[in-house]
């Protein structure tokens, strides 16, 4: 474990009413701010796109940690940097060229992401994991807010844990999916550098305080 860094995740927010949400996460001990965007082709669901993306950068003061859950992210990552996106983040799943475009990330001037599905093994990410200043592991299926947290993910992040310490790679590493307070601690023990929660957050009677809380 290098930090323990929290990214709320915008998803759950009141979408309504963006402008108050991140104005508590500015005041709150959120590290950053993690916007997911969908297709509605790589995921079945769709989410929201670069100008909702622009009115959140106006209003944050923390960075943002931008999740493209979208076919052929290589046409996309100049917009998201240009908008604001401090990580942006690609599944390895999404793209035939992995490499080609986490180059293309760092190139436009982000820290640059890779995720990988529940079913992917981590060993995808051998060739690439040197290149990466971040790895995403879904801990859900990704597409919806609020499901149930896989246990499988412990067992991935002992091994990504390994490869990065084999191959000198500076990557931290970032779980998305079902986290809350009851296996934060656990997460973070067992390798994870930087939690994502949506729900747990957005619908605790003190959002403020669940950031807090997943913390400790
Ligand atoms: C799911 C998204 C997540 C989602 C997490 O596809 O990538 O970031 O918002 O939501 P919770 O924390 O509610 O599982
Ligand atoms: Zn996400």
């Amino acid at each position: 474990m290098k930090n323990k860094l929290i990214s709320p995740s915008l998803l759950s927010a009141d979408f309504a009413n963006l402008q108050k949400d991140i104005e508590m996460l500015n005041a709150s001990q959120a590290d950053y701010l993690h916007i997911d965007v969908m297709d509605g082709v790589f995921v079945p669901n769709i989410s929201f796109g670069m100008p909702v993306i622009e009115a959140i950068a106006r209003h944050s003061k923390k960075p943002l940690d931008v999740h493209l859950m979208i076919v052929e992210p290589e046409r996309y990552v100049e917009s998201f940097v240009q908008l604001g996106a401090d990580i942006l983040t690609i599944h390895a799943e999404a793209t035939h060229h992995l490499h080609r475009a986490v180059q293309q990330i760092k190139n436009a001037g982000a820290k640059a992401g890779v995720s990988i599905n529940p079913a992917t093994p981590v060993s995808v990410l051998e060739d690439i994991i040197a290149d990466v200043d971040l790895v995403l592991v879904m801990s859900v299926n990704p597409g919806f807010g609020g499901q149930a947290f896989i246990e499988n993910t412990y067992k991935k992040l002992r091994q990504l844990h390994q490869m990065i310490q084999q191959s000198g790679s500076s990557a931290i590493v970032e779980v998305d999916g079902g986290v809350n307070d009851k296996n934060a601690k656990a997460l973070f023990t067992a390798g994870a550098d930087m939690l994502v929660a949506g729900n747990f957050v957005f619908k605790h009677a003190d959002p403020k305080k669940a950031i807090e809380l997943l913390k400790k």
